[in-house]
């Protein structure tokens, strides 16, 4: 498959903008400062807090899954059984459980995800989402794949 281009100059903060990769949805989702404190604070209630089970680049092993903090990129598909997430970025979302600091939600079988795609305990989905390839091709343009 054929890189994309996503040109990401118009994504507020707290925005996310979807592009079509492979087949799939990638996610761009512009993290506010906010969002990016909430995510240490995660690790207890995740499976996979490190991502050591998960499938990332190398570039993208870290705490906040990304090249640059702000921008998260991830392959908007539930590693369940494929179907595609809700973004649900506000702390206690309706239809979260209590304790929800906002992330990715998926209607079929109820799995939940943070702001980094990573997954919760005690719900079916096993991994965390996929990071796919990228980078920064300008300080706007995110080249996936
Ligand atoms: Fe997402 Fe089953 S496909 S929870």
């Amino acid at each position: 498959g054929a890189p994309v281009d996503a040109d990401i100059s118009h994504l507020q903060p707290g925005q996310m903008m979807t592009v079509s990769w492979r087949g799939k949805p990638v996610w761009i989702v512009r993290r506010t400062p906010d969002m990016l404190k909430r995510l240490p604070e995660m690790d207890p209630k995740l499976r996979d807090p490190e991502s050591k089970e998960s499938t990332q680049p190398k570039y993208a092993t870290n705490e906040y899954r990304s090249i640059k903090p702000e921008y998260l990129v991830v392959v908007g598909v539930c590693t369940h059984l494929g179907c595609s997430p809700l973004y649900r970025p506000a702390v206690n979302s309706p239809d979260m459980e209590k304790g929800w600091e906002g992330g990715f939600f998926c209607p079929c079988h109820g799995s939940m995800f943070d702001l980094a795609g990573r997954v919760f305990q005690g719900v079916p989905a096993p991994t965390n989402l996929v990071i796919p390839p990228y980078y920064f091709k300008t300080a706007s343009i995110v080249r996936v794949g």
